[in-house]
């Protein structure tokens, strides 16, 4: 997608769609009220009517008048004061969503109502606009068929008509930047959607040698023998009971423990359960296939060491991904197996169904032996999450304090929303084991705190978890958003990555430019 940056008029640019932001109650004057007035009048008459509404990401498709464009389309995006990075975001993709099925291969985007709401930040809107329309053009009825007529257009060109006083170079390059971040997005998305029949342990993991080939990454893949071989009980207590073998794929740019600007050495984590049955504790029926995406964070961790790749290589990064499927079988672990986890720790496994902190353990343990200094894992990990807080605000834990901030203010930056969720060491005691050190599960009571205790288990130093089973995936479209993955934390991961880039490399996608 080639993006053009206009510092002038937006009733100045050629394009077969041009998108206007509504910000808060439409007001006919200024250049919004110049709009109108090409338009003939039809952006007032679709208020009168009741079909251009306030609501936040309503939208409509209006007659361009004496406009030099195809169709407009209006986005509102809700009361200006409430506008934020996520909402920016959103609009860009509420945009393309709302062209599904339709015909365009250009659109020129007015960014001066969401930049004057956001504070002037006319790059940081260049970025997450550009970034919005690329993950709101993604469906994934695209992925196994070619026949959906309602799957959004491919925008050849994006113009981006910001005010005059604009840096148009910058807010360009800024625009470019975003359009990768969501390509990154969107390839987790592609990946976590994919069914778990195809895309196994193995085939996951050749996905990742092939990125990693692409953008210079080192990578190892682990099978089942050096696992067991170098003692990750955790992961092959869960990775033995499937005849599609697990595989615990390593990732790494820049050198070998080689520390960042910021004096780390980061490595994100990603749970990577193609398939969760529950194992020998098998769920029940009922949405036992949204499963297949229990990889979500596989697939985010696997698409941002790609994406940091491409804004700035050589940037000191490390991502694992531990891949298994879990199923029951003949070879499975059984309710009270006693493991022993690659810390050395004895593990008694009381839910099969409790699969995702078990990998993740063993992963983090490795992380720590591969020199990382900070950890951040993220997992579909509990049902508990999505009663919480819901499809739009995923979990965070960890420690110390300063770093799980740090963490949640690269979400932020981002677009996307955490939540501080508390580490009661008072509730540790519940989870001992009368035969080993820790048991996998508690009693029902605190067992979202519990999964951020078990955990806490097999790391030492800085580490967050993000519990993302409620944000990982939509179970309906959204006006900005396809039904399925998300690809939530990927854009989470580059920006905390980023703010570690050197200076020659790239800045991180949200901040402002110095002075
Ligand atoms: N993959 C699930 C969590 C999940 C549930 C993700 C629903 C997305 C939607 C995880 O492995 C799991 O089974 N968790 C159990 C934990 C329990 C056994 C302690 C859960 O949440 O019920
Ligand atoms: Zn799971
Ligand atoms: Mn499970």
């Amino acid at each position: 997608m080639q993006i053009n940056t206009v510092a002038g008029e937006p009733w100045s640019v050629k394009a077969d769609v041009l998108v206007i932001p509504i910000v808060g109650t439409a007001a006919f004057e200024g250049q919004l009220g110049e709009l109108n007035r090409r338009t003939g009048g039809e952006l007032a008459a679709l208020v009168a009517f009741g079909e251009l509404r306030e609501k936040q990401f309503t939208s409509s498709v209006a007659a361009p008048g004496g406009l030099p464009v195809g169709r407009v389309v209006t986005i509102s995006v809700g009361d200006a004061a409430s506008v934020n990075r996520e909402i920016v975001h959103r609009t860009g993709a509420a945009a393309l969503h709302r062209l599904g099925g339709r015909h365009a291969s250009s659109v020129a985007f007015w960014l001066e109502p969401l930049a004057a709401a956001l504070g002037g930040d006319v790059e940081a809107v260049a970025s997450l606009v550009a970034r919005g329309v690329v993950e709101g053009g993604f469906d994934p009825r695209s992925l196994y068929r070619d026949d959906v007529a309602t799957v959004p257009p491919v925008i050849d060109e994006l113009t981006l008509i910001v005010p005059a006083r604009a840096d148009v170079v910058a807010c360009t390059r800024s625009a470019e930047r975003g359009v990768v971040v969501g390509e990154g997005t969107n390839r987790a998305r592609a990946l976590a959607n994919r069914s778990a029949n195809e895309l196994t342990p193995e085939a996951l993991a050749d996905e990742a040698w092939t990125l990693a080939k692409k953008h210079h990454l080192w990578i190892d893949v682990i099978g089942p023998d050096k696992a067991t071989e170098l003692g990750m009980g955790m992961f092959m207590a869960v990775g033995r009971g499937s005849d599609n073998p697990p595989r615990m794929i390593v990732m790494r740019s820049g050198k070998e423990g080689e520390k960042d600007a910021l004096g780390r050495h980061l490595a994100i984590v990603g749970k990577g359960v193609c398939f969760d049955s529950g194992g020998i504790s098998l769920k029940p029926p009922e949405r036992m296939e949204e499963m297949k995406m229990d990889k979500a964070g596989a697939c985010a961790v696997i698409a941002a060491i790609a994406t940091v790749a491409r804004l700035a290589p050589g940037t000191p990064l490390l991502a694992i991904a531990p891949a298994v499927e879990n199923m029951p079988g003949p070879h499975s672990t059984r309710p009270g197996d006693i493991v022993k986890a690659l810390n050395g720790k004895m593990v008694d496994i009381i839910n099969t169904d409790a699969e995702g902190r078990l990998i993740l353990g063993d992963a983090l343990t490795y992380a720590e032996r591969l020199g990382a200094t900070h950890l951040v894992d993220i997992a579909t990990l509990t049902g508990l999450v999505s009663r919480a807080l819901g499809d739009q605000v995923s979990g965070a834990f960890g420690t110390p304090d300063d770093w799980r901030d740090d963490v949640i203010a690269a979400g932020a930056a981002a677009g996307e929303r955490y939540w501080p969720l508390p580490i009661v060491d008072d509730y540790r005691t519940e989870m001992d084991s009368w035969y080993g050190d820790v048991t996998n599960t508690g009693s029902a009571d605190g067992s979202l705190v519990k999964s951020a205790l078990f955990i806490r288990e097999f790391t030492t130093v800085p580490w967050v978890h993000l519990d993302i089973a409620g944000t990982g995936y939509y179970r309906k479209t959204k006006p900005f958003a396809a039904r399925g993955a998300t690809g939530v934390g990927h854009a989470t991961l580059v920006e905390l990555a980023l703010a570690g880039a050197r200076p020659t490399g790239a800045r991180p996608i949200g901040a402002r430019a110095a002075g």
